[in-house]
């Protein structure tokens, strides 16, 4: 049995989409707390189970009879190091065999505030006695739909990345190699920084945009302050937006850039380009 917890996320629920190409609908556990909201997946046979990270009662039952499990990490930040901490508490309790776990890219040198709850969680994980797979995620393609819309709007992409080059990939790349290791276990315990192949700067990101729509969209960097103050002009909570900038501030330092070609290799194709994933983001904003 797989099982993967957020199954009701964008992540989680491709992860799914992508098991269920090779496995048995009821060989895979689709984990949610509010199971309502995939109960599409219920209806293609997968066994969908409440299990809800605030609720410890819920995971060991919503994880008994499981051999891998993927933690997907939680989207409620400043909470999710509890959170995971009783997920990977109940997974011992069931006997998990294996325990993969969605990480952030460069975590040894990250200086994000965002990397903190998951340099909590590794070291959680540490002492699991099972088979234990660090999937250490870069950002997601899709993290700059947003940008293309600004630049839509007002021909310009604003940012503090500065000349930082940014190794994203697009989450369905993510999602490939995550249930590649589901299907394919490693023996042992394993550590993968997974990266887009290509990187690029914000600069890059602007004349890509530029490029495809034929027009003149360049690139504001600014300081850290200055571009948390327009996220909360845009709409952004302050204390969300403080982190956002913080992320962009330490990609500015080079937090979000990897050479590893280890995504391409466990998804078994070359990660999305940025060109294509402009074209995506421009076809949706119509
Ligand atoms: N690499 C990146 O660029 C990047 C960007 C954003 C986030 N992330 C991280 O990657 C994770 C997956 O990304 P995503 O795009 O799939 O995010 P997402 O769509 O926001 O999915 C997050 C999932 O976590 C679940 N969750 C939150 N609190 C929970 C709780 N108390 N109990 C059980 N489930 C809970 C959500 O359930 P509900 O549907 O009930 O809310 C949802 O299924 C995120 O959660 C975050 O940790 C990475």
């Amino acid at each position: 049995m797989i099982a993967v917890t957020g199954a009701s996320g964008a992540l989680g629920r491709l992860v799914i989409e992508r098991l269920l190409g090779t496995e048995a609908p009821s060989s895979i556990r689709a984990l949610a707390r509010s199971p309502e909201k995939i109960a599409d997946l219920a209806a293609r046979g997968v066994e969908v189970v409440e299990a809800d990270y605030d609720r410890p009662e819920t995971l060991t039952p919503a994880l008994t009879g499981v051999d891998r499990l993927l933690l997907v990490s939680s989207s409620e930040v400043g909470k999710r190091a509890p959170q995971h901490r009783a997920v990977i508490e109940a997974a011992r309790a069931a006997g998990v065999g294996l325990i993969a776990y969605t990480s952030i890219l460069n975590i040894d040198s990250s200086p994000m505030i965002l990397a903190e709850e998951h340099r909590e969680t590794e070291a959680m994980l540490a002492g699991y006695p099972g088979t234990v797979v660090l999937l250490r995620n870069g950002w997601y393609l899709e993290n700059y739909f947003g940008d293309v819309a600004a630049a839509l709007a007002h021909g310009a992409v604003a940012g503090t990345s500065g000349e930082g080059r940014i190794s994203a990939a697009a989450r369905s790349d993510y999602a490939d190699a995550a249930a590649a290791v589901l299907r394919d276990p490693p023996a042992t315990s394993t550590t993968h920084e997974l990266a887009g192949d290509t990187g690029f700067t914000r600069a890059e990101l602007a004349a890509e945009i530029g490029r495809q729509t034929g027009r003149e969209i360049a690139f504001a960097n600014m300081g850290e302050a200055e571009f948390a103050a327009l996220l909360v002009k845009a709409g952004l909570p302050e204390g969300f937006a403080a982190v956002v900038a913080d992320a962009d501030a330490a990609a500015g330092k080079g937090a979000l850039y990897s050479d590893s070609t280890a995504l391409s290799t466990l998804a078994g194709h070359p990660t999305k380009t940025l060109e294509a994933a402009v074209r995506e983001a421009l076809t949706a904003a119509g």
